[in-house]
């Protein structure tokens, strides 16, 4: 694949490293100066690009992607916090016949933890001696809080458990790529299911091979759909 990134932050400059060693091909790199806006998504510049993957800013998502959509590029979007735009968005890309695949989190291992943290839940469900939370810790340079995952983590533990809020509590500081965790707390006894992310290779993994798997599609879609085939 000839692939254009759009940001040239941690996550795109994992994307890079990883897809130059699976032999793909980094066609052109857009940086945060050049492109306000998404003023630097022409056709020009993308030129001989089969995709782009979108990791920036959630300000800034909202604008490239309706850029990308404009010129027909399919593109794989990572970057979290702008899901309120998902609608115009979404608009956009199907007006163009494009195509969007858009996740909070590439990891697989991530969407299969959720699937385990909505069944877990609902063993819960009726319990009411336990507790149920969320803690999720990230690196301090993290924007968004809480974490697109840790609200789609939330939703998961809420279908299985519908009685339960779960409420989340966010941490910022450090270095850490991500980590997840569900508790269920009573007086005597604590269970955690927890995720943690070693390295930004394994989103990096799930984006280009989201990457390849939008090649020829038209629509919307998330990396749950494209694993599972349905949300989880
Ligand atoms: N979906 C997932 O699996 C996953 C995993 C990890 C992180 N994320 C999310 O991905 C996003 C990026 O994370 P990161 O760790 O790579 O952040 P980062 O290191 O801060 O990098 C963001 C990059 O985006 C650039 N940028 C800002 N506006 C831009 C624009 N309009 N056009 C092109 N580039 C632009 C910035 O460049 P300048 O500095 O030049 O402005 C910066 O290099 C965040 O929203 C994060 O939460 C998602």
């Amino acid at each position: 694949m000839r692939i254009a990134l759009v940001g040239h932050g941690k996550m795109n400059r994992a994307v890079a490293e990883l897809a130059a060693a699976q032999g793909h091909v980094i066609q052109t790199v857009i940086g945060g100066a050049e492109n306000v806006g998404g003023a630097a998504l022409t056709r020009e510049r993308l030129a001989g690009s089969e995709v782009a993957i979108e990791f920036t800013r959630p300000d800034q998502a909202p604008a490239n992607l309706i850029a990308l959509a404009g010129l027909r590029m399919p593109a794989v979007c990572g970057t979290t916090g702008w899901l309120a735009r998902l609608p115009e968005i979404s608009e956009a890309v199907i007006a163009h016949g494009s195509a969007l695949l858009h996740s909070a989190n590439f990891s697989t291992g991530v969407q299969l933890f959720l699937r385990g943290a909505r069944d877990l839940a609902r063993q819960f469900a009726g319990q009411p001696g336990f507790a149920g939370f969320v803690v999720e810790t990230h690196h301090a340079q993290k924007l968004d809080a809480p974490s697109g995952t840790a609200l789609r983590l939330q939703a998961a533990l809420r279908e299985g458990d519908p009685g339960r809020a779960y409420p989340v509590t966010s941490i910022r500081g450090g270095f850490a790529p991500g980590t997840h965790e569900v508790v269920f707390d009573a007086p005597f006894e604590t269970i955690r299911l927890e995720h943690v992310a070693r390295g930004r290779q394994a989103f990096a993994a799930g984006a280009i091979q989201a990457a390849e798997w939008i090649q020829g599609r038209q629509g919307v879609f998330t990396f749950e759909q494209m694993l599972f085939g349905e949300a989880p």
